[in-house]
Parts: structure tokens; C-alpha cells; sequence
């Protein structure tokens, strides 16, 4: 997937220095975490656009957890590593700047594949304009339509399949995918167990997100709490953590149960390579338990969008849907809040601000 030209062959001030973007370039793979000299900030000149090409002002920046695993060459990726010395690629919210693109008029809002930077210059391939959702912020309607309300419709419903009454887990439950998953599957009338760490957002997740029960597993042993809040067995597992806490749940699951895999972001840092010392371990259970198991990438349902945006738009319209934003004010935090999201260190969507709404 490519949406952004990646070179500035023609720059509109002559390289004055007026008519600047700014952006975050990939310079080195990262070996474990995101190190210090993987990306670096760069100024450029806003090029001239040629025929069909669009400039786009970015005001949000997405950051999900899978951007670290573009950074990298991954075997079976399902899409190409960002190459070295180019912009760092990053879904983003944008203002229609300029436009030579009849598809894309100035001052509408887009959002698609573009780059960790203020400005992108795009050939609108995988860009799709939006209406802003009237009743829903911008940055709301950014945080959940874009990403996670996708990524948590689409895993739930088509892979989930929820009845009334089945008991659901969601791993990474405070987060933004998780989030959505898990209140996905209690409006459908499930008992939902969310599983996160520490207790601000375990009471975020009782009192505001409405669940059924929560599990902290920064302070208890989540496969013996499972055995507990969930004795008759678990229906359906919204994976999103992997290694121990996917363990935990698989040994839990019911016979005939599914799986959903919809990340494993215990494994992102430097692990995806098959480290033995990451799980699953308890594998066996997928036999043993006869169950459904299914991974999913959410940029497979792009063209179907509009299924889940018409049940989650109402849900955030009448608050039965909530969220929480994260917010990293300014390109420049952009890498310090990505690495954070592989501490725990977010609280719901992480976005960065990085231009004004108007
Ligand atoms: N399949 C798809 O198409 C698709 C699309 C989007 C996202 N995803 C997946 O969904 C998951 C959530 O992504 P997101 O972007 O919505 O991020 P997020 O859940 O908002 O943030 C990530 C959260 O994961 C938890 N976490 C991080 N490292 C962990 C570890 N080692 N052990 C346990 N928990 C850990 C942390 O929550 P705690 O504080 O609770 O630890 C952190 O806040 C990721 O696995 C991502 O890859 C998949």
C-alpha cells in the first residue's frame, strides 16, 4: 500500500526555506525497542504539485501499535516495511490544503495512509473523504472511525460472531481497539471480562465502559481470575496482548469456543521473530477445546467501512459507545508516545495533534 509520494522533486518556493514541511524519517530499523536513532525530525519544501496529486494539512496523527512493526522487514507482512531515509508512514486526519485531484476539494476532510509529518502530498489512492459525523468531535470520530472502531467491528462481528449471553474476553481492554470490542460485544448482550493493567483503568472499564468484570493482571493472576469470574468457560476471546495473558484465556476457553487474533503486542518489540520465551504457550488448547481460531487485518474491510461506522457512529452519538483519547500535543512527541504504548504508558486512542481544526 502506498498513498504518499515519498520524494519532493520540485520545490514550490525554490527552497527559499518559506512553504516548509516537517517530517519523521526512518533512518535505522529498530533491533528491539524503537531506539533513539531510528527516526530523526526533517524539514523540507512543500513541493509543487503535479496533476492529480493532492496536498494534505495534517491535524491528527494515528499512532497504533502495528507502526512499530512497519518500521521493520517482517516476513509475511501484509504490507512492505517503510523504506530507510523515507517519511515514517501513520494513518492521519487532514484538511484538504491544495488540490489537483477532482476526487478532493479544499477544505474538505481526509483521512487515509500518510506520513508522521505536518504536510503530505498524496495521489489520493487509499484516501477517502469524511463528512464529519454531526454530534461526534472531530477527533472522536477521527479516534474511533478511523482504526479501532473498525478493527473491533469488523473482529467482533464477522470473526466473534456474539450471541446474548456468551461470555467474551477482551485482552488490552482499555485500549483502543480493546475498548471498542469489548462494548461491542456487551451491546450485543454479552457478559464481557476485560483484561488490562493497573487500576485506573480497570475502574474506567467498570464504571464507564460498563463491563461485567475486569481483571488487572499487573496484580492478580489472570488465568486463576478466569477460572473464577468465568467457571463455565470463556465463548469467545478478543486477543490483543498475546504471550502469558493469551495462555491464560486459551486454557479457560470453552469446548467449541472462538478465537479472535487481533494483536499480540507483547510480542512487537523485537519478538515477532519467534522468540522462544514468548507464548502462546499453551497451544495444545486450540485441539483439546476444538476451537475456532481466526486472524484478521482490518484494512481487508476498508471497502466495507460504512457496516460499521452505521452501528458505532449512533453507539458514540447516544453515549453507549465511550472512549477515551490519548492526545500527544505536536509532531515532535510523536516517537516518545508510540514507545510508550509498549509500556502501558496510554490511556485509550493514541493520536498526535499536529494542526489545527478549523
Ligand atoms: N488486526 C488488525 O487489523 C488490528 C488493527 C488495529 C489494532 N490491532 C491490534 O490491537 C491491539 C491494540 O492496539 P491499539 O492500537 O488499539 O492500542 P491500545 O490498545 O490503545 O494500546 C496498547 C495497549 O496494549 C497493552 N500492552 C502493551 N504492551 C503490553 C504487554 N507487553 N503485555 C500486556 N499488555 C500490553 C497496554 O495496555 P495495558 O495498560 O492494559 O497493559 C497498552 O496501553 C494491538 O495488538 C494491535 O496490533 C490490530
Amino acid at each position: 500500500m502506498e498513498a504518499a509520494r515519498k520524494t519532493t522533486p520540485e520545490p514550490r518556493d525554490g527552497g527559499s526555506g518559506d512553504n516548509q514541511m516537517r517530517y519523521w524519517r526512518l533512518d535505522k530499523r529498530p533491533r528491539v525497542e524503537i531506539e533513539d536513532d531510528c527516526l530523526s525530525l526533517q524539514t523540507t519544501p512543500i513541493p509543487v504539485l503535479a496533476e492529480g496529486e493532492v496536498l494534505m494539512r495534517v491535524i491528527y496523527l494515528s499512532l497504533d501499535a502495528t507502526n512499530r512493526l512497519w518500521m521493520e522487514e517482517i516476513e509475511n507482512m501484509y504490507m512492505p516495511a517503510v523504506p530507510l531515509n523515507t517519511p515514517m508512514q501513520g494513518f492521519v486526519l487532514a484538511e484538504v490544503a491544495e488540490s489537483r485531484n477532482p476526487a478532493f476539494k479544499p477544505g474538505q476532510i481526509a483521512m487515509g495512509l500518510g506520513h508522521w509529518a505536518s504536510h503530505v502530498v498524496t495521489d489520493g489512492a487509499g484516501w477517502m473523504a469524511l463528512d464529519r459525523p454531526e454530534g461526534v468531535p472531530l477527533d472522536l470520530a477521527f479516534g474511533v472511525l478511523a482504526i479501532a472502531g473498525p478493527t473491533a467491528w469488523f473482529g467482533m462481528m464477522e470473526i466473534g460472531r456474539p450471541k446474548p449471553g456468551d461470555t467474551v474476553v477482551v485482552s488490552a481492554a482499555a485500549g483502543a481497539a480493546g475498548s471498542c470490542a469489548a462494548q461491542i460485544a456487551r451491546l450485543k448482550g454479552c457478559r464481557v471480562i476485560g483484561i488490562a493493567g493497573g487500576a485506573d483503568k480497570c475502574a474506567w472499564l467498570k464504571d464507564e465502559a460498563k463491563l461485567d468484570a475486569v481483571i488487572d493482571y499487573k496484580a492478580e493472576n489472570v488465568a486463576e481470575a478466569l477460572t473464577r469470574i468465568a467457571p463455565d468457560g470463556i465463548d469467545i476471546l478478543y486477543e490483543n496482548v498475546g504471550g502469558d495473558i493469551m495462555d491464560a484465556s486459551l486454557a479457560n476457553m470453552k469446548l467449541g469456543g472462538t478465537v479472535v487474533v487481533c494483536g499480540l503486542i507483547s510480542t512487537y518489540n523485537g519478538a515477532m521473530g519467534g522468540d522462544a520465551g514468548t507464548g502462546p504457550k499453551l497451544f495444545h488448547n486450540v485441539i483439546l477445546k476444538r476451537l475456532r481460531i481466526q486472524g484478521f487485518v482490518v484494512l481487508d474491510f476498508m471497502d466495507r467501512y460504512g457496516e460499521a461506522w452505521a452501528e458505532l457512529i449512533p453507539w458514540l452519538r447516544s453515549g453507549e459507545l465511550k472512549f477515551r483519547l490519548d492526545v500527544a500535543d505536536g509532531l515532535d512527541k510523536a516517537v516518545d508516545a508510540l514507545r510508550s504504548m509498549y509500556r502501558s504508558g496510554n490511556s485509550g486512542k493514541l493520536m498526535v495533534k499536529i494542526g489545527e481544526e478549523r
